[in-house]
């Protein structure tokens, strides 16, 4: 697995507001939706392309399209629907597909409750969206799940990752085709597997509480 911690003032700008407490639920999705249009520019540096020749209004040239078929973005449920648009800006010819995982904060192992995805991904370039890489289960499960179905190509971009979710999402992807893209790379996980320093739960920063 190639690792890339994106690294730009910028970046570590907005990442700075989006970790402190007093950061509000609209700032935080505002601020995500940023970060994503940041890291997707990192991200997307390997994306398949085939040259056109077109004409300007001065002369004939060649440039690219993103080739056919179209990457797949899939976005973790429910923190890496907060970074679908920003991507989605970046990628319009992209398609979408679903991933709902919960990490069971007993066991801290990831809980698969929805999945809308095409059957068949062979030859599809996929790029799974998820803020945080805590522990690594959620990721390697997602990766585990595109290879399944065929996808020869994984990109995750996270926002933050730690040293232990980066040994995990190596070992879930062995030899396969995997990029990661992290914001930031933090220092590791507290007692109760939560991002330090990270900026908390996520999911419940972009759309509150749930249980
Ligand atoms: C969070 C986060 C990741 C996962 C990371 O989701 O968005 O999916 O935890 O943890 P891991 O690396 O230890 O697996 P959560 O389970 O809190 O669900 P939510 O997005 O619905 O809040
Ligand atoms: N999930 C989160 O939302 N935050 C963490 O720090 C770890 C897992």
């Amino acid at each position: 697995m190639r690792v890339v911690v994106a690294d730009h003032p910028l970046i570590t700008h907005k990442l700075t507001v989006l970790r402190d407490t007093r950061t509000p639920p609209p700032t935080f999705r505002q601020l995500v939706d940023e970060l994503m249009t940041l890291l997707a520019y990192e991200a997307t540096r390997e994306v398949r392309v085939d040259s056109v020749e077109i004409e300007t209004p001065v002369a004939r040239t060649t440039g690219v399209k993103i080739s056919e078929p179209a990457p797949l973005i899939v976005p973790i449920l429910r923190a890496g629907l907060g970074m679908l648009d920003g991507m989605v800006k970046m990628v319009p010819t992209a398609e979408v597909g679903f991933l709902g995982m919960k990490r069971n904060e007993e066991t801290l192992s990831p809980e698969t409750y929805a999945e809308r995805l095409p059957d068949d991904l062979s030859g599809r370039q996929c790029f799974v969206l998820d803020p945080m890489l805590a522990t690594g289960g959620s990721l390697a499960a997602a990766i585990d799940f595109l290879f399944a179905r065929g996808a020869t190509d994984v990109t995750a971009i996270c926002v933050l990752g730690t040293p232990e979710g980066i040994a995990a999402g190596r070992t879930g992807a062995g030899d396969r085709n995997v990029t990661l893209v992290l914001g930031a790379l933090d220092d590791g996980l507290n007692d109760q597997a939560y991002i330090v320093p990270g900026l908390g739960d996520a999911g419940d920063r972009l759309y509150g509480t749930i249980d």
